[in-house]
């Protein structure tokens, strides 16, 4: 999705943009694209009237593009800086992904950038009302509407953007939105608005900064003001006003983001998939640290065990990878709880009507804390009367400011689209969650095993990574397919879910994963001679089941590589398994931490070998805000 950073301050703006929408980069784009205003620093007179032009440059395609553009056409004219402007990467929603629909966005006079993310509803109406006054058009994005409406705005208000002026336009638009403006009247002053999109300001690099996201600030501070629902800001080189959009003031409380600069940066490895596929033991250990010190279950829960005692039922909003998280969490909880989950995606979930009762309370799980559709979820279950508790990876995003309650994760910043160590993240706290249900709800005794054994996961972990050359191999069996099927039973069919959709978003093989006991029901007509077919073998009581199924694929002529339990290497080759990945012995309910490691290390070896761009791949965003 597209992303935002802005700066005005004493420094060059166009080093520090360009740095951070290369920080930006991640959350996908096909486009980017730069405004600065000019001033003169003394020696000059100040522009003339007439020479008020904003430097505007931008381009299709990737951030390289914009930056040998800006080489070859951004001279330093003597006397005059750039030392205020907007920046933008854009992933297409309204129009192509051209030079012309690339933002900034500039009004007719040229006088106005603007940059923006998510989605203006009203912006067709709005358009032609603005093209009957005269405003001539020269993009097919909604955005740009924007950049008119200011500029109607200026006749009422002295002939350049003033607070009165961008409030005003402000109320007119429906949707939602994260937007940066500059006026090139006014060098030294940027204007920003917010409604359900992110938009963090910092103070830093003499001035102050702001981004949609925070990995781009990560570099000049770590103090950082998070914009609420139709809040606007007007940033100067030495201050940051914020105002509601009725123009009332508001005092703003400064956030300490835990995140290192260095956490977002690849650090000698190849992509941060890899990278942050590595990080996950350390991930898992300093978790189990924080919400698990001396076996006991300490989760930040302000809801009391009599609440937990009388919940009838939980609704899972999530989507992609953490909803797959989620569908793991509905076992642990069903099974070892004693709490029953509906486990839909949040898409389906928001339209769906759900049938509340008295007691029912809402799980919500977003790495980013900004998906649309969850987001959505979370807000009509809180429309509902319905309790929210929140999993969310980063700190102050929306999901986390409006939930009831929130768990961080405490993955550190997740750079690669595909997510790997949020999802081992989301596990871990998620089988926490459900041993501390469980012993509120006197079924302590079901989770002791499991809480016992997991200061042992994080070298369980080390040691598969070790071994990654072993998947590595598979992966080259795989490298040429166009189809790959994904099976298991109980927690492994959840497993199968997250390593299909993992080796689909980065290798762009069709993947599919199936309950293994649904094979007969339709896809076994798709196996045939080397058919590759991935088990998931960590259920105790559904080895015998899946292998059935495995040697119902292997009598057609199916391929098939099996991950799991060490202790099931022998039925596993009995029933025909070529290749096989064994685990470490762990109590069962620990088992997915330790089985999602080498099914992502899978996906990623295949992506590589087959030349894919791992950590952006094509049509992903890693934060999908709109619906
Ligand atoms: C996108 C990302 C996925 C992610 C999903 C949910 O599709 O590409 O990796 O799982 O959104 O994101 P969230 O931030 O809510 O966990």
């Amino acid at each position: 999705m597209c992303g935002i950073v802005a700066y005005v301050g004493e420094r060059e703006a166009l080093p520090i943009l360009l740095a951070g929408l290369q920080r930006l980069e991640y959350r996908g784009y096909d486009s980017a694209g730069i405004a600065l205003v000019p001033e003169s620093t003394g020696g000059r007179a100040a522009p003339a009237e007439g020479e008020h032009r904003l430097l505007v440059r931008k381009r299709a395609g990737r951030l390289r593009g914009l930056r040998e553009l800006v080489e070859q056409t951004v001279t330093q004219t003597p006397g005059v800086r750039y030392g205020t402007g907007i920046g933008h990467t854009r992933w297409a929603t309204h129009g192509p992904p051209t030079d012309a629909n690339a933002h900034p966005h500039t009004d007719c006079t040229g006088q106005i950038a603007v940059v923006h993310n998510g989605i203006l509803e009203n912006a067709v109406r709005l358009r032609e009302e603005l093209a009957a006054r005269g405003h001539r058009f020269l993009s097919e994005t909604d955005t740009e509407v924007v950049a008119h409406l200011l500029e109607e705005e200026l006749a009422a208000s002295g002939g350049q953007v003033t607070k009165k002026a961008w409030l005003a336009m402000l109320q007119k638009l429906e949707g939602s939105f994260a937007m940066a403006a500059v006026d090139a009247r006014h060098p030294g002053r940027i204007w920003l608005a917010r409604y359900s999109s992110p938009l963090i300001v910092a103070p830093g690099a003499d001035g102050w900064l702001a981004a949609s996201d925070i990995p781009a600030l990560l570099p000049y501070t770590r103090k950082v003001f998070i914009c609420g629902d139709r809040e606007a800001v007007c940033l100067q080189r030495r201050e940051a006003n914020f105002f509601t959009f009725r123009g009332e003031p508001i005092q703003k409380v400064v956030h300490q983001i835990g995140w290192r600069a260095e956490q977002a940066e690849k650090r000698g490895y190849t992509d941060f998939m890899i990278k942050e596929i590595h990080e996950e033991p350390a991930i898992v250990e300093r978790l189990s640290e924080r919400y698990a010190p001396a076996g006991q279950v300490e989760l930040p829960l302000m809801w009391p065990p009599s609440w937990w005692e009388q919940r009838r039922q939980g609704w899972l909003i999530a989507s992609g990878t953490a909803a797959h998280a989620g569908w793991v969490a509905k076992r642990w909880l069903e099974r070892i709880a004693g709490l029953p989950l509906e486990a839909d995606v949040a898409s389906e979930f928001r339209y769906r009507d759900p049938l509340f009762r008295p007691e029912d309370w809402a799980l919500v799980i977003s790495q980013s804390g900004e998906t649309a559709d969850t987001l959505a979820g979370l807000r009509y279950c809180r429309q509902h009367g319905v309790p929210t508790l929140a999993l969310v990876n980063v700190v102050g995003s929306s999901i986390a400011r409006e939930t009831d309650q929130v768990v961080y994760t405490d993955a550190g910043p997740e750079i690669a689209v595909a997510s790997t160590k949020a999802y081992t993240a989301q596990l871990v706290v998620l089988y926490l969650l459900a041993s501390y249900v469980a012993k509120v709800r006197g079924r302590g005794q079901v989770s002791t095993e499991g809480l016992a054994a997991l200061p042992r996961l994080p070298e369980q972990l080390a040691d598969v990574l070790a071994r990654e050359q072993e998947l590595e191999r598979v992966a080259q069996q795989l490298a040429e397919v166009e189809h790959v099927f994904y099976i298991g039973r109980g927690v492994d069919q959840a497993l199968a879910a997250e390593g299909a959709l993992k080796l689909k978003e980065i290798s762009y093989i069709h993947a599919e994963a199936y309950a293994a006991g649904e094979l007969k029901h339709g896809p076994l007509a798709l196996i045939g001679r080397g058919t590759p077919v991935i088990a998931v073998l960590t259920e105790p009581n559904l080895v015998v089941k899946t292998l059935g199924n495995v040697q119902e694929v292997k009598a057609r002529g199916a391929w098939v590589a099996a991950i799991g339990m060490e202790e099931y290497q022998s039925q596993a080759r009995a029933a025909g398994v070529d290749t096989w990945f064994g685990l470490p012995e762990l109590p069962r309910d620990l088992r997915p931490m330790l089985a999602a490691t080498p099914l992502q290390l899978l996906a990623y070896h295949v992506a590589r070998l087959r030349g894919s761009d791992v950590d952006r791949p094509r049509n992903l965003a890693k934060s999908v805000t709109v619906e």
